[in-house]
């Protein structure tokens, strides 16, 4: 079996896209879903799904191993950011392949600070005519692993960050469970 743990800040729609995909799956399992919020929606999908669903510090992120070991514990083999806002610490980066989705087409609109409504207002404010999605292998800087996959799609005159926002979670949905997939069959 190979196991899958998913990281995510927020909503979680990526998440439970992931976890819906994969759960008739006899090789790939959504071992579990971890939140740097207690708050966070993702937390309540992952459970509503049968999913276990872990928040956690920044203490227990980067100042103990206690996290660490329990991933190492569950034999996770893929760590994917599903809308996860902390930078990676270097320990996981090792031990750890991890693949993240951005909302652009990086190297543009990416780096510290550039996360979902962000990123489409600012690409919105500089009137581009086109934005997409970057699925990407993380590394210790912010949004500059090896790119995986790019996808892009058209930004209109009209378009707010909302409807911008609309068109690049649809490109999510539809290419980033694939996307782990074929990750994972061509790391056999
Ligand atoms: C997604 O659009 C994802 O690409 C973005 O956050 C959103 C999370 O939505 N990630 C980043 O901006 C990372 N820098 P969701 O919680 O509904 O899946």
């Amino acid at each position: 079996m190979r196991n899958i743990a998913i990281f995510a800040s927020g909503s979680g729609s990526n998440a439970e896209n992931i976890i819906r995909y994969f759960k008739n799956h006899t090789n790939v399992k959504i071992d579990s879903v971890w939140s740097n919020k207690k708050e966070a929606y993702v937390l309540q999908r992952a459970k509503n799904l049968g999913i276990e669903a872990y928040s956690f510090s920044r203490e227990e992120y980067s100042h103990s191993d206690h996290m660490f070991r329990e991933l190492q514990k569950r034999k996770i083999e893929l760590i994917v950011l599903a809308g996860f806002l902390w930078l990676v610490p270097p320990e996981f980066i090792d031990a750890f392949t991890i693949i993240n989705i951005h909302p652009a087409l990086l190297p543009k609109y990416g780096g510290k600070g550039m996360y979902g409504s962000k990123v489409h207002e600012s690409v919105v404010k500089n009137k581009e005519t086109e934005s997409g999605i970057t699925i990407h292998l993380v590394n210790t800087e912010y949004d500059k692993g090896e790119h995986l996959l790019q996808v892009k799609c058209p930004v209109f005159p009209e378009d707010t960050p909302d409807t911008l926002a609309a068109r690049i979670h649809e490109l999510e949905y539809q290419y980033f469970p694939a996307a782990i997939e074929e990750f994972l069959n061509r790391k056999l």
